[in-house]
């Protein structure tokens, strides 16, 4: 009888994706801070500062005002068409209110967006280094990623070239592009972009263009899929530039014909996303100075690690274009990215990410700090590295 519930108990093979490796690196972090100790952490991914003042205003007056239920499966009406009109404001786009999707997050979008556009089998491609879900959503889903490493000389990106040898070697169905890029920071130039996604389109490739970190771009602007075609799935979210991750809320831009599969599809998996978060997010488009600060603070934080790193022995990384990301080669020091970040955090108290959960194999000699933090904290870091590097091992 034990046997058999055993048995039946058993998770499914499309369940055994890998798990983050920065959630140990947190565990531990933790662990030390329960000893007394203070870490610095530059490992999560996320603003330290908490929703604008907008959004929390219009979050308890939502509250107060009464029940809170199902809204309709897209999106609330007025929300949907507030992103469309940023469209306007931020890349002179007239969008469509009615190609808006809200979704649970980003995340969310990932899972509608790969239902909607591929079959199980289906052959997406990504880059490496590149944030780790694609691969692992695109799995569950029973899809197969099919990674492109990419490099220096084609500024981290995957380029049209790259991505018609995949497509010949064996067909593709679809491409997942991001920039800035989680976790180099690295930004595809607009022509760069036009030229894979033009690629893409004649090659019938279906484009998801995550486009999460946009707003937080110091080099370049970030360019929009949106302004090059409306046949690639955009996806968005409120919880980076608009610091809200916790209220997991998040749009695609969807081409039209996928409106309705995408409508099926949430409605069924989600009925609709939380209601005040998509009331808060809707005011959060009021708070451009709030995030235009805090977006500030990113850039000074940028420079101190820009200009301090190097001093403190960290002197080679990618192009530090956008988000709050910046991946150091750790590769004169370790070829175990997981190792040296725990020896950093244990010796330095600086928590980082290694560059393994990234990119399985080159990753072993990256590390990415996330420089979401106050400027104190900058400083006090670049110091620890620095004091670490050069031989001191007395815990900070
Ligand atoms: C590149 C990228 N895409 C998507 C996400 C998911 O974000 P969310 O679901 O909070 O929108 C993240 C989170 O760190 C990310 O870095």
């Amino acid at each position: 009888m034990l046997e058999k519930a055993k048995r039946r108990l058993q998770p499914s093979a499309r369940s055994a994706v890998p798990p983050f490796m920065v959630m140990d690196v947190m565990a531990a972090a933790a662990r030390l801070e329960a000893q007394g100790r203070r870490v610095i952490h530059m490992e999560v991914g996320q603003p330290a500062v908490g929703a604008p003042a907008t959004a929390l205003a219009a979050a308890r007056a939502a509250l107060s005002a009464g029940p809170l239920g199902y809204t309709e499966t897209l999106g609330i009406a007025s929300l949907r068409r507030r992103i469309a009109k940023a469209y306007g404001e931020w890349h002179g786009l007239d969008i469509d209110p009615a190609r808006i999707v809200v979704t649970t997050g980003s995340s969310g979008g990932f899972v509608l967006a790969f239902l909607a556009a591929f079959e199980a089998g289906d052959r997406v491609a990504v880059a490496l280094p590149g944030y780790p879900p694609y691969r692992h959503i695109l799995t569950a889903l029973g899809c197969q990623p099919v990674c492109i490493e990419t490099t220096a000389q084609t500024r981290w990106s995957i380029t049209s070239e790259a991505l018609i040898a995949a497509h010949r070697a064996q067909p593709l169905k679809g491409l997942i592009v991001a920039s800035p890029a989680n976790p180099t920071g690295t930004m595809m130039t607009a022509s760069a972009l036009a030229d894979l996604i033009r690629c893409a389109g004649d090659a019938g490739i279906v484009v998801i263009s995550d486009e999460i970190y946009h707003g937080l771009d110091y080099a370049f602007a970030a360019e929009t899929a949106a302004r090059l075609t409306d046949d690639a799935v955009i996806i968005n979210s409120f919880s980076k530039y608009f610091c809200m991750t916790g209220w997991r809320i998040g749009w695609m831009v969807v081409p039209p014909s996928l409106v309705r599969a995408v409508e099926r599809l949430q409605g069924n998996l989600a009925i609709s996303v939380p209601t005040l978060s998509q009331i808060a997010a809707e005011a959060a488009f009021d708070a451009r100075e709030e995030l235009t600060r805090v977006k500030h603070g990113y850039e000074e934080n940028r420079r101190i690690l820009l200009e301090g790193l190097p001093r403190a022995g960290l002197d080679s990384f990618l192009p530090v274009d956008g988000a709050f990301y910046l991946y150091a080669d750790v590769s004169r020091f370790s070829t175990d990215s997981f190792a040296f970040a725990t020896r950093m955090l244990a010796e330095a108290g600086v928590a980082a990410t290694p560059g393994v959960d990234f990119d399985p194999v080159r990753g072993q000699h990256f590390l990415r700090l996330c420089y979401a933090g106050s400027r104190e904290e900058m400083h006090e870091a670049v110091q620890r590295i620095g004091a670490w590097l050069a031989g001191d091992r007395t815990p900070a």
